[in-house]
């Protein structure tokens, strides 16, 4: 990690796995000069050009923490990002955050239309399922990429990020107990940073004691960073975080902030930061990059 970093900022290593994941979903994408080119369009719109690809370097760094190098990681890390880029677009849809900014761009239903919109989240998380499948079908192991697939599939289900987003548009207008925000929470957002470092873990043969200290760390890291998610709503500029600030409280969510108020809410951030970085320390050095990414999730500025 650079050392003189205040953590808003990832370092070169980090930076370049950005690079390979972009590359990497950039190749799995279908062309935009192929039919049904403006589904294609709309796709590699709502995956290409921003983002910080978080879950593909927590792939990555979960794999690294245990030695394993980045060959054999790209489809998984595509795979959750592909996950991702589908849940913003229909969280941004009109019948949920109706969102106009997203990346800094307008959002993809502004661009291509409601229906294209919603189809090209249904496509990327079909292709998701299927890179993931395909990398399988080749893999010797074949037991670990069924369990990949199974973990894939939990996270963006009813009981993953689907399901928070549910209990997200219920709690429109309601007063949620802290309990009852951070289910909410850790379904919605993560759920899917739980299963980017299961699939690292899983990718790099891990074992039973490392994989339940991975996702300790994975469960306080999803939680941080939604809790830095309503922070940045709250504080942040549009111009800075690329989407429309203040949203929350204009649609009246129950956020951290709107709940136990900004000094509680960057308390508990401290806090959960605390537990990510207890929960690796055991596996040394080479999880450097996992612990870049705690504290990237909790002081990053957009
Ligand atoms: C935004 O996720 C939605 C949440 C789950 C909080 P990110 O902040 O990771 O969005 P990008 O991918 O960097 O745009
Ligand atoms: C989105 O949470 C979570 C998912 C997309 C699954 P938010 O609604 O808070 O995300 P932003 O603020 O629009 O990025
Ligand atoms: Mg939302
Ligand atoms: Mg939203
Ligand atoms: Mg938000």
């Amino acid at each position: 990690m650079n050392p003189n970093s205040d953590h808003a900022e990832l370092g070169p290593a980090l930076q370049s796995l950005i690079q390979r994941a972009e590359q990497a979903l950039d190749r799995h994408l279908p062309p935009a000069d192929h039919s049904p080119a403006e589904l294609h369009r709309a796709m590699r719109y709502a995956v290409l050009g921003g983002g910080k690809r978080l879950r593909p370097l927590l792939v990555y760094a979960a794999a690294h923490a245990l030695g394993h190098d980045s060959t054999a990681l790209d489809a998984p890390a595509c795979a959750v990002e592909l996950i991702h880029a589908y849940s913003l677009v229909h969280d941004d849809l009109p019948a949920m955050d109706d969102d106009a900014l997203r990346r800094g761009r307008p959002t993809c239903h502004i661009v291509f239309g409601e229906a294209m919109a919603i189809l090209a989240g249904d496509a990327l998380q079909a292709l998701a399922f299927e890179l993931l499948a395909d990398d399988t079908l080749r893999q010797t192991d074949a037991t670990t990429g069924i369990a990949m697939l199974q973990v894939l599939g939990r996270a963006c289900g009813a009981e993953g990020m689907a399901g928070g987003q549910a209990l997200d548009l219920a709690a429109v207008g309601q007063r949620l107990s802290l309990t009852e925000l951070e289910h909410m929470h850790a379904c919605k957002t993560g759920a899917l940073i739980r299963a980017s470092v299961q699939l690292g873990a899983l990718a790099a043969g891990a074992d039973t004691n490392t994989q339940k200290a991975l996702d300790h760390y994975a469960h306080a890291v999803g939680l941080a960073f939604q809790v830095r998610d309503d922070i940045l709503d709250v504080e942040g500029e549009s111009a800075v975080i690329g989407k429309t600030a203040g949203k929350d409280a204009a649609a009246d969510k129950p956020t951290f902030p709107s709940i136990i108020g900004l000094d509680a809410s960057r308390a508990r951030l401290r806090e959960l930061t605390d537990h990510a970085l207890a929960a690796i320390a055991p596996l040394g050095n080479h999880a450097g990059g996992l612990r870049e990414l705690a504290l990237y999730a909790a002081h990053r500025h957009y």
